[in-house]
């Protein structure tokens, strides 16, 4: 009996850690995906306001921050919407933002705010779909 309950207690460890963490990681955190949001916020103005006066580090390091942030919230899945469209959304994200990245490189003000105007377009497709 003590053997039985031994061996249901190692294949439910088991069970648990082959689950549980890729589980695990993929819950959703509100607050985090908040803050995230949150930052983005700012970094729009940031970004608007640098590429307007040319300064192109600080332009450089507001689309990085936003790379930065859906980078780190698409190992969730969301509450509403599909997993598979947040995915895609949020890589188009990251990757429109390091083109931004790469606009600021290249001092091109014009490129860079179009870019932002991109990453809006995506801002109200996230809102729609999972918000
Ligand atoms: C420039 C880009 C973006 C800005 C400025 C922005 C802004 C915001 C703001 C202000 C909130 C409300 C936060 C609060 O409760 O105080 C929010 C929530 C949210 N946004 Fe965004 N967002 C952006 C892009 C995105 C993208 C790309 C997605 C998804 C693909 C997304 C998904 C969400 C979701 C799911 C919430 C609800 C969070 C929750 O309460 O659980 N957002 N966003």
């Amino acid at each position: 009996m003590k053997k039985l309950n031994v061996s249901a207690f190692v294949a439910m460890a088991l069970f648990m850690v082959l689950v549980f963490p890729a589980a695990a990681q993929e819950t959703y955190d509100k607050a985090v995906v908040v803050q995230v949001m949150r930052g983005n916020v700012a970094t729009l103005g940031q970004v608007k306001a640098a590429l307007n006066k040319g300064d192109f580090y600080a332009a450089a390091e507001g689309f990085w921050k936003f790379a930065e942030g859906q980078n780190k919230i698409m190992q969730y899945t969301p509450p509403k919407g599909s997993k598979a469209e947040w995915d895609r959304v949020l890589g188009e994200f990251v990757s429109t933002a390091l083109r931004g990245v790469g606009a600021s490189g290249e001092k091109d003000a014009a490129k860079g705010l179009a870019i932002v105007e991109e990453l809006q377009k995506l801002n109200k497709t996230g809102h729609t779909l999972f918000k």
